[in-house]
């Protein structure tokens, strides 16, 4: 953790219906007091409102998990940017790994996603970024970072790179309740770090906040956010309770 603000988001996935949203988003707003850190909760689209408005004047931030690159049209199934504004939405995530696996997300569409976003709004994109289990044991994970880095980052100005939220995700960490350790963790952030400084120069890289994701749980949350380049964390499975979520935060 440095001198950035960091952020913890939970990624709801595909869970909670709006029932389940409103009553989490009230016990939640109860447990919530001020840190030093920003919460926020990423839900599915049906959800937002209900979360938008049960979080007003609290701090706790509400995001989308992805988003259209284009304002409108024959794009059936999507929802865009303009759209997204109208709610309130303080974040998207895009380009998570399970969209990069099941449903075609691509380097070129995050890309066009990211750059919609920093340009058209004031919605902080969190892009996810991580390699696969068989990229890790053939060591290349920093290569695939990197390509992910490049061009899913391709064309934007230092300005508007310093905005932006970065998720590392090993995808063999997801769910499966096998973490990375703090050090593969915090080697890969400061890898981030250190190609954004490359690509953006230094001052943009010491605003992005980069945060670690996979199997984030309380029981580990303190060794992850004690790294010095881990600015926070994605929490899926463990964001869905809200007294565990809180835990996390108060890490
Ligand atoms: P997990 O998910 O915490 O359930 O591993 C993290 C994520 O996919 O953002």
């Amino acid at each position: 953790m440095g001198m950035r603000v960091p952020l913890i988001a939970g990624n709801w996935k595909m869970y909670k219906t709006r029932k389940e949203a409103r009553e989490f988003a009230r016990r939640f707003r109860e447990l919530y007091h001020d840190t030093d850190i920003r919460a926020a909760i990423i839900a599915p689209f049906t959800q937002l409102d209900v979360l938008v408005e049960t979080f007003k004047g609290s701090g706790i931030g509400v995001g989308a998990q992805n988003v259209h690159f284009e304002d409108e049209g024959a794009f059936t199934g999507e929802v865009s940017v303009p759209m997204l504004k109208e709610l309130g939405v303080d974040y998207c995530i895009v380009g998570h790994s399970e969209r990069r696996q099941y449903f075609g997300e691509t380097d070129e569409t995050v890309n066009l996603k990211v750059k919609k976003l920093l340009r058209e709004s004031d919605i902080i994109p969190i892009m996810c970024v991580g390699e696969v289990l068989a990229e890790r044991e053939a060591g290349v994970q920093n290569d695939v970072v990197f390509r992910q880095l490049e061009k899913g980052l391709d064309g934007l100005t230092s300005e508007e790179a310093g905005k932006l939220v970065i998720a590392y995700e090993p995808v063999w960490a997801i769910g499966t309740g096998k973490t990375a350790t703090p050090q593969q963790a915090e080697e890969m952030c400061a890898m981030i770090r250190e190609r954004i400084s490359e690509m953006f120069g230094e001052d943009t890289c010491d605003k992005v906040i980069i945060q670690y994701g996979g199997s984030v749980k309380p029981e580990n949350a303190t060794e992850i956010m004690n790294m010095d380049e881990i600015d926070g964390s994605l929490v899926g499975g463990a964001s869905l309770d809200p007294e565990k979520f809180m835990e996390i935060i108060d890490f």
